[in-house]
């Protein structure tokens, strides 16, 4: 188990104290210790692979292998591959063989993430995986054994997937074990000032940029946004405000939340509630769906080009500057869709 000292710097990453959000960090600490799976739920920019992170760093399996995989971003024919490894002349391709994340997690933890993502056929394989700890390696005979703790994140709903048929109901249950639901950047608004000084003041040291600092006003339009990107977007927002700001503070203007997500009304975001589609407001609820589709697509088309965004870019029929403001503006790194196979 990790010392206090430790435990509590990894805690104190975690920004916020809103009654939500502070419930699920408690949450967390509780469910580090135990060697459940997790099942992680919250939009996108929630802070789901944080507290993955957090909890495999909280957990006694701290001192082995952390291994997080994106389950939408591998090309689908080769996620079995991915996970499991192959054996040498397992596809026409395969020349050698490939040892998967699974054995490289051994005794750690692998994150599953966007993991509605899976096809049909790994979802056999993973819940065969997690029933008997068991696997083979595409295109092998040998049964393998591994230790692996497996943390899963969706941004949706997967029981609801799961009633629809597009996700096994057999595997929501066995990841469904703990769970930890983390709430959207606006039903905890309260946080938005601590998570902006704290992203102003991180950018300002890491750019060399004198203003850290922000005024009420820029406080004050922050706190208004509806957020659909989440933490993420606010990071973003207050990155580009350090690196263009032309004064000594962060003021209102320099602020440059994108037109098309400006606020309108805000969300029904009562404290402690989580706010259902129904509950949302029309202008909220369509920014979301646009949030989720422009990062799936785009992380979609990088992964079809192997994290080349030329070719993604071109493929969208879009040019690459305004791809690459797309990609950061989700944050989304080019370099993770170019490893692997
Ligand atoms: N509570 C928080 N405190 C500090 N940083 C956060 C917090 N939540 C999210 N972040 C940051 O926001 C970004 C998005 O978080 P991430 O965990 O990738 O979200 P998700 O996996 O839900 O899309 C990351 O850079 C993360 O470090
Ligand atoms: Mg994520």
């Amino acid at each position: 188990m990790a010392s206090t000292a430790a435990h509590d710097s990894r805690l104190a990453r975690l920004i916020g104290t809103s009654a939500p959000f502070r419930e699920q960090v408690d949450r967390l600490a509780r469910v580090a210790a135990c060697d459940s799976r997790v099942l992680i739920s919250g939009e996108t920019g929630t802070g789901k692979e944080l507290f993955a992170q957090a909890t495999h760093y909280l957990s006694p399996r701290a001192p082995r292998p952390y291994v997080a995989v994106n389950c939408g971003a591998i090309p689908v024919e080769l996620v079995e591959s991915e996970l499991f490894g192959h054996v040498r002349g397992a596809y026409t391709s395969a020349l050698s063989s490939r040892e998967g994340l699974v054995p490289e997690a051994d005794g750690g933890t692998l994150f599953l993430d966007d993991v509605d993502c899976l096809p049909a056929p790994a979802q056999s394989k993973l819940l065969r995986f997690l029933q008997e700890n068991e696997y083979r390696a595409v295109g092998s005979n040998t049964v393998r054994h591994s230790d692996v703790r497996v943390i899963a994140a969706s941004n949706r709903n997967l029981l609801e997937l799961a009633q629809r048929g597009s996700f096994r109901h057999d595997l929501y249950y066995r990841l469904n074990v703990l769970k930890l639901n983390l709430p959207s950047l606006r039903e905890r608004r309260e946080d938005i000032p601590l998570l902006a000084a704290h992203f102003a003041r991180l950018f300002a040291q890491q750019h060399k940029r004198a203003a850290s600092a922000l005024t009420d006003a820029a406080v004050a339009k922050l706190t208004a946004h509806d957020w659909p990107g989440n933490v993420r977007e606010l990071q973003h927002v207050v990155e580009r405000a350090v690196l263009m700001a032309a004064g000594s503070r962060l003021d209102a203007g320099d602020m440059d939340i994108d037109a098309g997500e400006r606020d309108g009304g805000a969300a029904d975001a009562g404290a402690g509630h989580p706010t259902t589609a129904a509950e949302e407001s029309f202008r909220a609820a369509k920014a979301r769906m646009v949030a989720q589709f422009e990062r799936g697509y785009i992380e979609t088309l990088l992964s079809k080009a192997s994290g080349n965004v030329t070719r993604a870019a071109r493929a969208a029929q879009k040019n690459r500057r305004a791809f690459f403001a797309l990609m950061r503006k989700y944050g989304i790194d080019a370099q993770q869709f170019r490893s692997g196979l």
